[in-house]
């Protein structure tokens, strides 16, 4: 993803970084910096509109996800801050520079948000990888700090997927391209295994 504004100029640089480096690191985290934002907006949002079977598993797996990585964004910011950046954390500035579209669902299911959620936790995860590897040999400590965040991003992907996982191991998600889709392919697998049930008991 990358940042449509240009990323104010650095005022200072910590020492054994050149100011090219600098400016490389420092719009990288801007970059998580407006992802983890969006992201911990995205969980309550998600927290607040659930519904149905398994509602209050669901709203309250959630809320120690927001907390946590509203903590990434602090950190990121707080990261900007000290390699002489200066982080940019007004909503506005996040929809102008994001990629991605809104989260596409409202009150719904809690399969149908963790099924979106699944997406939404891939595209993060995705472009954390990708920032680790173009910052390890600028930064370690960028990188290191980078490093955590993602290990617990990938723990808190897999309690999303845990619930979309059938005995086989497959994913309903799997193939999804959207968020309504994977939405929709959540759903799909509770009528298969009910239809699945019944055919079992009468054989
Ligand atoms: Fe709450």
């Amino acid at each position: 993803m990358a940042i449509k504004k240009k990323t104010p100029a650095q005022t200072f640089h910590v020492p054994g970084i050149s100011a090219e480096d600098s400016t490389t690191i420092v719009t990288a985290l801007q970059d998580r910096l407006f992802a983890y934002t969006d992201l911990h907006l995205v969980l309550k949002h998600a927290h607040w509109n659930v519904v149905g079977a398994n509602f209050i598993g669901v709203h309250e797996m959630l809320d120690p996800q927001v907390e946590a990585v509203r903590g990434f964004a602090d950190v990121v910011a707080e990261r900007i801050a000290t390699l002489g950046g200066t982080p940019i954390g007004t909503p506005g500035a996040l929809v102008a520079a994001r990629s991605w579209d809104d989260y596409a669902i409202g009150k719904d299911t809690a399969q149908a948000h963790l099924g979106a959620l699944d997406l939404v936790y891939t595209g993060v995860i995705e472009d954390n990888r990708s920032v680790i590897e173009r910052i390890g040999d600028l930064d370690p400590i960028t990188e290191d700090m980078v490093i955590g965040q993602t290990g617990d991003l990938e723990q808190f992907h897999w309690f999303v997927r845990a619930h979309l996982e059938n005995n086989g191991g497959q994913l309903a998600t799997r193939g999804a391209q959207t968020e309504i889709q994977a939405a929709n392919a959540a759903r799909e697998p509770q009528k298969g295994a009910a239809k699945k049930a019944v055919r079992t008991k009468k054989s």
